[in-house]
């Protein structure tokens, strides 16, 4: 069997050493992938995740058996309708249904014609009318752009005028482009997050184990906003109360509606949450695996990745196997200097080879034939321990052993989900 993955983060090297365990794959292909995959999967670094073109032109010519689309663009933009087009089938959701992601108008419109619980919140596509509103509104309040802004197009403004200027950035001087020409001001909700990913071939939804990202980019919830800077799973706030609530309110009310608005989601649809005084509400629909979240999901999953996958695009998810370890893992993302924001790369990756298959590699390239770093987020050390705290200890524990110049991560990582471990 030869599969293709499309992205090259962190996240795609989770997924293919995870497909890798399937001994019936016979290669995997890695479009582009990088250079510290290049053990994992064959490169294909010419073309990039947003080739579709290029992607379709190379799954024809090498016979490709099934592929991945793992990053939000190309999912959005049709790559996998183009793929299915010629006759190939697909881990991920259609053009169409990757809107519950793609267009935060979509998404609250869908949450509120079927009832799931989110945020209160209100549509604008002139500035003016926008300013308006906003001059009565509830503070704090949310504004988020319409369309995908690299995970950056959310502002949480805590006084009047911060909303006032979010609102001219995005409507008037156009920061996030196109995607800031409709935006939405949403209610400021209250309580901890948490990710669930989940599978669904479009009318079975099988959430995974839970996970906590860590988005800012400093210890304590400080800093600026980032892809993620590390993850744990399980999160304490997910109990099994929660979930209950979340699979009769959520997640079954979510896939029904995509089926009954003539979208069925096939593939990962991942539900950002917040635990309310007032019960779980969706903060945002993601229609594809986060990252980091895969790098520490993954590792727990027992059952076979590419079969479950499969089961997502041919209707036999009620008759897989998903299971998870009962078991904890922790994800630290090592960072360049300065991320998200300036950052130097190109310095020399070293790494003990003990700690190595730890390890999911995403911002670095090959110079000279050595590994150097290339980007915000470089990579994450991960490991999976009987309890959270022997995760995380064992994640830092690993750390250690990967040097690089510039090197800059969170040391708080899975603290707050500990501290939520003692209070229950
Ligand atoms: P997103 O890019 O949609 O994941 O949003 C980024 C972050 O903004 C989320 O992880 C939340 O922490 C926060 N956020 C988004 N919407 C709200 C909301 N309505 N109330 C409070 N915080 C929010
Ligand atoms: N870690 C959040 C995301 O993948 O969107």
């Amino acid at each position: 069997m030869k599969i293709m993955v499309v992205g090259g983060g962190g996240r795609e090297h989770a997924i293919i050493r995870k497909l890798k365990e399937n001994k019936e794959i016979e290669v995997i292909y890695a479009l582009p992938g990088n250079a510290g995959m290049a053990e994992d999967a064959v490169l294909v670094p010419e073309i990039g995740a947003k080739d579709i073109e290029k992607q379709v032109k190379f799954a024809t010519e090498k016979g490709i058996d099934f592929a991945v689309v793992a990053p939000d663009d190309p999912l959005a933009m049709g790559a996998v309708d183009a793929l299915n087009a010629v006759g190939i089938p697909c881990f991920g959701p259609n053009a169409t249904a990757a809107r519950i992601e793609s267009s935060k108008v979509f998404a609250k419109d869908l949450m509120k014609k079927y009832g799931i619980p989110t945020a209160k919140y209100e549509v604008f596509t002139e500035s003016d009318k926008a300013l308006a509103y906003l001059e009565n509104a509830p503070i704090p309040t949310v504004i988020k752009a319409d369309g995908l802004a690299l995970g950056k197009g959310v502002i949480i403004a805590m006084t009047r005028e911060d909303a006032m200027t979010a609102v001219k950035e995005m409507m008037q001087d156009k920061v996030f482009g196109e995607s800031g020409s409709r935006i939405v001001i949403e209610e400021f909700l209250e309580g901890p997050e948490v990710s669930v990913l989940s599978f669904t071939d479009g009318k079975t939804v099988v959430p995974m184990i839970s996970s906590m990202d860590h988005k800012r980019a400093h210890d304590n919830d400080e800093g600026l906003n980032t892809g993620g800077m590390g993850t744990i799973a399980p999160n304490p706030y997910y109990t099994d109360a929660v979930a209950e609530r979340c699979m009769n309110e959520i997640f079954l009310p979510t896939i029904r509606a995509m089926e009954k608005e003539g979208c069925p989601f096939k593939g990962c649809l991942y539900f950002g949450l917040m635990i309310t005084g007032d019960g779980p509400k969706v903060i945002e629909y993601n229609c594809r695996f986060g990252d980091p979240e895969t790098q520490v999901v993954l590792p727990l999953l027992r059952s076979d990745l590419y079969t479950i996958m499969r089961a997502t695009e041919n209707g036999t998810l009620a008759e897989t196997k998903v299971e998870f370890a009962k078991e904890s893992c922790c994800c630290v993302i090592m960072a360049s200097k300065g991320y998200p924001e300036k950052y130097e790369k190109g310095f020399a990756i070293e790494m003990e080879p003990a700690v190595a298959p730890y390890v999911y590699v995403a911002g670095v390239a090959n110079k000279d034939g050595k590994l150097v770093t290339n980007g915000g987020r470089v990579l994450g050390v991960t490991a999976t321990a009987k309890t959270l705290e022997e995760a995380i200890a064992t994640a830092y524990d690993r750390v250690k052993s990967v040097h690089f110049e510039n090197a800059y991560y969170r040391s708080d990582i899975g603290q707050k989900a500990l501290r939520a471990n003692k209070e229950s």
